[in-house]
Parts: structure tokens; sequence; C-alpha cells
């Protein structure tokens, strides 16, 4: 069982254990337990109290008290035990990132994603990561791979700030750079530049597909994910891929989708999908 439902049962009883999300969220020293609709928050306090007491390495408990919403993506938290503080040091692959858990995005479900991108990183590669956060997909591809230049963007003054941080903290100043404002927008400067574009943003992926497609040298790869609704993973990444291929023969290009997946389940029928995709200009 996981452990949060199975330490809910013991501390609040069977009834209301049933009721909490068996996953905790362990981001650094933080703690993240989301509040299910019918629980409150001062029982999930007793809960983060024995938490804290229980897990030495957890310094602070938070409530998710939203999904994630908004142009940063980022949930809205309430404090429940322990410090109370939302900036902390996440590791991720050997790099370490300074993240405010109130402030900017980070998950680490995307653990796998991030090392899965860096792996395809041929050297001397070019790459341009539209959403970057604090940087995870930019500082792991520039320490797992060995990229030419890593362009890394994010519209959040707060993560832009912290991706700085995280850039020096990881010594990989010489690769990445960081650049704060409207990736949609900025990309355009990079036209024809690069091998790969990252596109971490499923809300946008479709809209500016355009534009990440024309900052690629003739060819390259662009990473798209995108939310769809599907009666199983399988069906998720058919959806996804008709989404896509669709949006591609509006533009001037030739494509094949070198792989895709899916990368977290969200609801019922509901998935985040990747698609990898190979693009060819026509001149
Ligand atoms: C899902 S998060 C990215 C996660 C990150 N790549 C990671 O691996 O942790 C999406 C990011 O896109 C940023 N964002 C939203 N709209 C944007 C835009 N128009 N241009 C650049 N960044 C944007 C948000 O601030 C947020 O940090």
């Amino acid at each position: 069982m996981r452990l949060l439902r199975r330490l809910a049962k013991e501390v609040l009883g069977e009834e209301v254990g049933r009721k909490v999300w068996g996953r905790v969220e362990i981001i650094g020293d933080i703690a993240v337990i989301r509040k299910p609709p019918d629980v409150d928050l001062e029982t999930l306090k007793i809960l983060a109290n024995e938490l804290v007491r229980r897990l030495r390495y957890v310094r602070s408990v938070w409530a998710a008290v939203t999904p994630v919403t908004g142009t940063y993506r980022v949930r809205e938290y309430v404090h429940l035990a322990g410090e109370e503080r939302s900036e902390t040091i996440y590791r991720e692959h050997g790099c370490v990132f300074k993240v405010d858990i109130r402030e900017v995005y980070i998950s680490p479900v995307l653990n796998y994603e991030h090392i899965r991108v860096a792996r395809k990183v041929a050297k001397g590669e070019y790459v341009i990561n539209m959403f970057a956060g604090v940087g995870l997909f930019s500082i792991i591809i520039a320490k797992h791979a060995s990229p030419s230049k890593v362009i890394s963007i994010d519209i959040n003054p707060i993560a832009h700030r912290l991706m700085v941080e995280n850039i020096r903290l990881n010594k990989v100043d010489d690769v990445v750079e960081a650049v704060l404002g409207d990736a949609c927008e900025i990309v355009k400067r990079y036209r024809g530049m690069a091998d790969r574009v990252l596109m971490p943003l499923p809300e946008l992926s479709v809209k500016c597909l355009p534009q990440a497609v024309e900052a690629l040298k003739g060819k390259g790869v662009v990473h798209v994910y995108e939310f769809v609704t599907a009666t199983s993973r399988e069906e998720a990444v058919v959806e996804a891929k008709k989404i896509f291929g669709d949006a591609l023969n509006e533009l001037n290009v030739s494509y094949d989708f070198e792989e895709g997946r899916v990368v977290r389940s969200v609801g019922p029928r509901y998935y985040q999908v990747v698609l990898d995709i190979k693009i060819s200009r026509r001149i």
C-alpha cells in the first residue's frame, strides 16, 4: 500500500485514511500532500506532523490545494507541518536545482523524461528548450550529453532567476543560456539554428509548433507534450499523433514519428503524451 495512505489509516483511522491520495511527493526536503476534497486541512495537519516525525529527511509539509494553474503552471499550497519554507534543493540525475514550490513548476514525475531526452542529444547539437522552468531538461542535457548550446527560455521571472542560479550551481554556464520571455516570440530569434526543440508545455505545443519548426535547421527533432483523452495508453499515443500530424500537415514539412509514449496518466481516460518528431523543412 502506498506510504501516505498506510500512515493516514494508522493516524486518522480507516475511513479518513481511505480518502487520502496514496502518493506523497518528495521535492528535496519538502513533502507535498494533495488535499482530498472531503478531508479538511486541520485533519491533514495531524498526518503531516506524523510525516515529519517518521521521515527524517522531510523538514516541511505542504498541501497542494489546487491543480497547476495559470501561465506559470504553479499550484496553490497551504503549509501543514515543519518549517514554513517553500524553497529547497531538488536533486535529479546528479544535478542540483534550487526551486520554490510556491513560485515555479516542479514535478518529480518528469524525472525519467528528462534523462530520456538527454540520451537522445548527439554531440554538438544546438538545443532550444522553449518552456524550461528552472532548467531541468536544459541542465540535465548539458550534463549528460555534449550539446554545443542549450537555449533555455521561460516566461516566469522567478523561474528564470532560479534557472540562472541552477546553471551556475551545475557549472554549465558555458553551454546553457537562460532567456526570459515568451518563447513563442523569442524562438523567432533562432530561425534555422536548432537541431532539437523541446516544447514541454501541453497548453502551447500545438499553437507554437510553427515557430518551433522554423527554429530548426533543414532537419531536426521536436519534442512535443500534449494532453489527450483516450480509452487506453496506446490509444492516447495514436490520438496525439493525429493532433500533431494534422498540425504538421499545415506546414511545409515532411515528418516521421520517432517515438511516442505516455508520460503520465492525469485522470480517468486522460493522459499526458510526448512525441519525438523528426522534421525536414521543405525548402
Ligand atoms: C510544465 S512547466 C515546464 C517544466 C520544465 N520543463 C521541467 O522539466 O521541470 C511549463 C513552463 O512554461 C513556462 N511558460 C508558460 N508560458 C510560456 C511562454 N509563453 N513562454 C515561455 N515559457 C512559458 C511556465 O512558466 C513554466 O515554467
